[in-house]
């Protein structure tokens, strides 16, 4: 048989091949198990050994060129795709790049972090407390005993837990804290031992109560503040209210009423008021009440701290003073951002989140998220 001519004409058949196909193609009809190289490899075993020593070197001579012819087309022709590809395909560093998807602060947080800053300034801690909270902490210490009528108010989450009992064999019902009224608590009897030491603290954080329509939902936020020290008067929660106002809704013209109201925990009681009008289908806060096209609103709950609720948390009320208010931070998101369904809020709809949420990138976050429960 003559060889050199297969290997001649396999090698130009390669040569002539022009695509990646083609190659594969003649390496199958070469190379392949049926393939006409290997039939004549298997010819081998038929052979003498004398004949074997001189056609076998031919034959394996043969198929190594093929292979290698093949090998070097294969390249050749990748070569040339990718040079194609280099030459058609221009990538354009101009073009600005795809923006990554970003989260985005709510707006619950933002105000949070608002209240927290500019309490901050003023010379405010933040102080948390736990979300399941027992009954004593919760109603209570805060001059509520067990048969007050305002207890029915709360509309409370009761659970199945007690607490353990404690030295007298004594538990405590266990519940969702209902306001964020017993950091109150917490914080006093924190600090009044050794005869006691001012206190001045914010506490943001989640309130439960079974209630649900279109201003309620089970779950919101407040954000208490506490002040004990020596000389505290009403005054001074009227100018820290006044002040605080001012910074959060970013205008002087904040004024505020205060009106008798009822708490258990605070004597006086006064619910704040303020000022607004309409602008555009939307409240805005400022000016007073009484003036022409304006009216008052509710805005938060706060007194003097009670004489009971200071013993309770440790304090000689003789001695010391102090104010606590409590307002709705979902309230004041609504009033300052303009948002005018309150379960919205609730609802984790990203659109909503992306209309009115705050870029983490422009605003620095002091809470890093809804208040933790210490
Ligand atoms: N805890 C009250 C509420 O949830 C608000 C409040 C706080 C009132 C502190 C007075 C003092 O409605």
């Amino acid at each position: 048989m003559d060889y050199q001519a297969i290997g001649q004409d396999a090698l130009a058949r390669i040569a002539a091949a022009d695509t990646l196909e083609a190659v594969e193609a003649l390496r199958i009809e070469f190379l392949g198990k049926q393939g006409s190289v290997s039939a004549l490899l298997k010819t081998l075993g038929a052979l003498s050994p004398e004949e074997r020593q001189t056609t076998g070197p031919k034959i394996h001579a043969l198929r190594e060129g093929v292979t290698e012819a093949l090998a070097a087309a294969k390249a050749a022709l990748e070569g040339a795709a990718l040079e194609a590809r280099l030459a058609a395909e221009t990538i354009d560093l101009t073009l600005p790049a795809p923006e990554a998807p970003r989260g985005s602060v709510h707006p619950v947080s933002q105000v949070m972090d608002e209240l927290a800053e500019i309490f901050a300034d003023m010379g405010f801690a933040v102080a948390t407390g736990p979300e399941i909270e027992d009954d004593w902490h919760n109603f209570t210490a805060l001059n509520m005993p067990e048969s007050h009528p305002a207890r029915a108010m709360h509309d409370t989450f009761y659970l199945p837990d007690v607490t353990p009992p404690d030295a007298d064999g004594n538990t405590r019902e266990m519940v969702l804290r209902t306001h964020t009224s017993p950091v109150q608590i917490r914080t006093m009897l924190a600090a009044s031992g050794d005869g006691g030491e001012p206190v001045r603290i914010i506490a943001p954080g989640r309130v439960y109560r079974s209630d649900s329509d279109a201003t309620h939902t089970p779950m919101f936020h407040q954000v208490e503040g506490l002040v004990i020290d020596k000389g505290i008067h009403l005054g001074h929660l009227k100018w820290t209210l006044e002040t605080v106002l001012k910074a959060f809704f970013e205008r002087d013209d904040i004024v505020l009423r205060l009106r008798p109201s009822y708490f258990p925990f605070t004597e006086p009681s006064v619910e704040v008021d303020t000022g607004y009008s309409w602008v555009d289908g939307r409240r805005v806060v400022g000016g007073s009440g009484d003036a022409p096209g304006h009216s008052w609103m509710e805005l938060l709950g706060s007194g003097m701290v009670n004489r009971h609720v200071l013993e309770a948390g440790g304090f000689d009320p003789d001695q010391w003073q102090g104010f606590a208010f409590g307002v709705g931070v979902d309230r004041l998101a609504m009033l300052k951002y303009g948002m005018n369904d309150l379960r919205a809020f609730f609802d984790g709809d990203v659109r909503w989140l992306r209309h009115y949420g705050f870029s983490a990138l422009d605003v620095p976050t002091l809470s890093a998220g809804v208040g933790v429960a210490a």
